[in-house]
């Protein structure tokens, strides 16, 4: 071969390496629907920004839209975070999914109480649901795709449909489709969704089901289900998620996989202290189940792709994740498609291979 064709064969290999090399997860999923992350203000600016923009195309605030941090008093709004977050996607050319207008967490210590420190009445905490959501909702119209509307109002109980919050104590079950209709109301082309956690257990799939029919039977405008996935190794099983697609689907809604992760220790929500059995560290064992589970779980949403219209990651990398804190304090956790140094793990190759 002459020297001038061996540099050109060389220059092809390698810009084809070099693009193999920038392919992010978005790429790879463009025919399938927006592969998203939780972000905050300082991931946007330091070294994980780089990975955001090269992997993903949707972008939800991990806390700057909830409620506590963007309303912190009656009257003052706090839009500087989330504004920031907002113009970032906007720059990049991504979507972005709000987060979340009503919670039982996070909310400001105002929300629920008179000026006597009592609780408010049931119409004074419409009033102020209203306006809050009537208000973020505008700022961000034609710039916040989907909305949370309600995050987490079916109760982990089996003997109740409804979480005993403050919310559900004053307004009894109205305030989840009004928050709807509000939000609804401020931006009509904004896609509404209920968002929760567990929903693959099978009792909490039937109630999420429950109260997800009721509105839709009542014409209120929900018009998806954002499936939050933080899960872990053990669950869910093929037949659970398949399963909860199905049911929760077969209302005419839409389907979101919200908040991935995939927890390398079973899911304990009330264990606050260290056992000898933590171990710490990502094991070629967890490596492996973790991997498996990232595979199925993505083969499953790449087949239910007619319903599956998003996936958001709760994180970028096993550098910072929410579950280092919890619910065990200090015990270090992996769950992401990306390690401590920001290096693709064996699970993305997993997830990128069909
Ligand atoms: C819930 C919320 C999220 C976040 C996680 C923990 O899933 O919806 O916003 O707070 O808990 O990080």
């Amino acid at each position: 071969m002459k020297k001038t064709s061996l540099v050109c064969v060389a220059l092809v290999l390698s810009a084809t390496l070099c693009a193999q090399q920038t392919k992010g997860l978005k790429d790879y999923y463009a025919n399938y629907f927006p592969i998203g992350v939780a972000v905050s203000l300082r991931s946007l600016s330091g070294p994980d920004s780089k990975l955001i923009v090269q992997q993903f195309n949707s972008i939800t605030p991990e806390n700057d839209m909830k409620m506590g941090p963007i309303h912190p008093e009656e009257n003052r709004y706090n839009w500087a975070r989330a504004d920031s977050i907002v113009n970032f996607a906007q720059h990049h050319g991504m979507k972005v999914r709000g987060h979340c207008l009503c919670w039982h967490e996070q909310t400001p210590n105002w929300l629920f109480k008179d000026a006597a420190g009592k609780n408010v009445t049931k119409e004074v905490l419409l009033q102020r649901l209203k306006d809050h959501i009537t208000t973020v909702v505008n700022r961000y119209k034609g710039k916040v795709y989907a909305w949370d509307v309600v995050n987490e109002a079916v109760a982990d109980d089996s003997s109740h449909v409804y979480r005993n919050s403050l919310w559900y104590q004053i307004c009894g079950e109205d305030f989840i489709a009004k928050a709807f209709e509000y939000a609804h109301a401020a931006d009509p082309n904004a896609i509404l969704y209920y968002n929760d956690y567990n929903t693959e257990r099978p009792g909490k799939t039937a109630r999420v089901y429950q109260l997800l029919k009721k509105l839709v039977d009542a014409k209120v405008p929900v018009m998806g289900v954002g499936l939050q996935a933080h899960w872990s190794i053990y669950e869910p099983t093929e037949n659970e998620l398949r399963t909860t697609i199905e049911k929760l689907s077969s209302l005419g809604l839409k389907i979101q996989f919200t908040e991935l992760d995939i927890s390398v220790y079973p899911w304990e929500k009330n264990r606050r202290t260290k056992r000898a059995d933590d171990n710490d560290a990502f094991t070629a064992e967890y490596e492996q189940q973790q991997l498996e589970q990232y595979q199925k779980v993505f083969r499953i949403f790449r087949e239910y792709k007619n319903v599956v219209t998003g996936i958001t990651v709760w994180g970028i990398s096993d550098r910072y994740t929410w579950l280092d804190e919890y619910p065990v304090p200090g015990r270090k956790n992996y769950p992401m498609l990306f390690d401590k140094n920001g290096q693709p793990k064996k699970a993305f190759d997993a997830v990128v291979s069909f």
